[in-house]
């Protein structure tokens, strides 16, 4: 059975990202993948500089690092932070692109996000793609953005809007159906 590894750059009360990322949960489940879903309060990690290696790198670093290793997918429900990343998304990148061996050669990515604007998270994403396929990620091509969140989601949490879940359903097909093949 494969297996996926999800988690949000907002870990905010009541974060739509977190609603994504649970929605996203749901679809892989439903397809027959064992989804671990995690939350990046649970990898506490101090803002990236390199004075603090090798002495000092957050135990959190490795484990996370660890886990981007042994799923085959990994899903990120990203903000948008004025038109780019928040320093939560940017400060977790950093720390597993110090981590050997690298993270982000094995499974294969899928990115999302949710924002207040009507263009859901379009820049992040761009911003995250690029980075993340400049360290070696391969990223599934579906732009899964979803905004303006005060009409995507209906008052339970679940998404509300047709065009999203037509969305979610295509990366879901995506994160199954590529594969690195080892390489
Ligand atoms: C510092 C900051 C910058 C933001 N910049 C943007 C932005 O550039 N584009 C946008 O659509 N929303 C922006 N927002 C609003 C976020 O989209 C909104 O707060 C969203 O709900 C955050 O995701 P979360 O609910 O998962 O925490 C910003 C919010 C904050 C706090």
């Amino acid at each position: 059975m494969p297996s996926a590894l999800t988690l949000s750059g907002s870990i905010r009360t009541g974060s739509f990202n977190k609603k994504l990322q649970d929605a996203v949960d749901g679809k892989l489940a439903t397809a027959g993948v064992a989804v671990n879903s995690i939350s990046l309060a649970d990898f506490d990690m101090p803002i990236f500089n390199e004075d603090l290696e090798p002495h000092a790198v957050p135990e959190a670093a490795g484990r996370l690092a660890e886990l981007f290793r042994t799923h085959d997918i990994v899903f990120i429900a990203t903000p948008e932070y004025n038109g780019g990343l928040p320093p939560l998304m940017v400060n977790t990148i950093a720390w597993l692109s110090r981590q050997k061996p690298s993270p982000f050669r094995h499974t294969v990515f899928g990115i999302g996000g949710v924002s207040s604007g009507r263009y859901g998270t379009i820049w992040a994403q761009s911003h995250l793609r690029d980075s993340l396929s400049k360290i070696g990620a391969l990223v599934v091509p579906t732009l899964l953005g979803v905004g303006p969140h005060s009409s995507a989601f209906s008052p339970d949490g679940q998404i509300a809007e047709a065009g999203a879940v037509q969305k979610i359903d295509q990366m879901v097909s995506e994160l199954t159906h590529f594969s690195r093949g080892g390489i």
